[in-house]
């Protein structure tokens, strides 16, 4: 997955976040692909979750700085990736052979984030933008 120019909201520190999310997750599916240890792969999920929620937690405090009025929405989108991720390392460690983790990631992870930056995080862009966020 490689991040486009249709993919920027125009806000320099949500844009840059997105960039380091895309690496992040490309560089866990190289790591499964390749086929890294438990340990290795277990670590890339680990922190990857991790900054998916810092990730969150600066465009919520964006959205409530601003009174967006999508926020609800938003953010319970942003809580059911948080429970779907969540729920997915956890099989992983549970299983790791038995889970076919690529296409999980593929599908949970990788769609989801394209999706998400393209079409909601992109009506907060605008309404950032008019705000006069960038
Ligand atoms: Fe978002």
């Amino acid at each position: 997955m490689r991040w486009t120019a249709q993919m920027a909201t125009g806000i320099s520190r949500v844009d840059a976040q997105h960039k380091e999310l895309i690496r992040q997750v490309n560089e866990l599916l190289n790591a499964m692909r390749a086929g890294k240890g438990r340990q290795v792969i277990g670590d890339v999920l680990a922190f990857l979750g991790r900054y998916a929620e810092e990730h969150f937690a600066t465009e919520e405090a964006l959205m409530r700085r601003h009174e967006y009025p999508g926020y609800g929405e938003h953010k319970a989108i942003h809580e059911a990736f948080k429970r779907d991720f969540g729920a997915l390392a956890a099989e992983y460690d549970r299983s790791p052979e038995k889970l076919s983790v690529t296409i999980q990631v593929q599908r949970r992870v990788l769609d989801w984030l394209r999706n998400h930056i393209l079409n909601t995080d992109q009506k907060m862009g605008v309404f950032l933008r008019e705000k006069g966020v960038a």
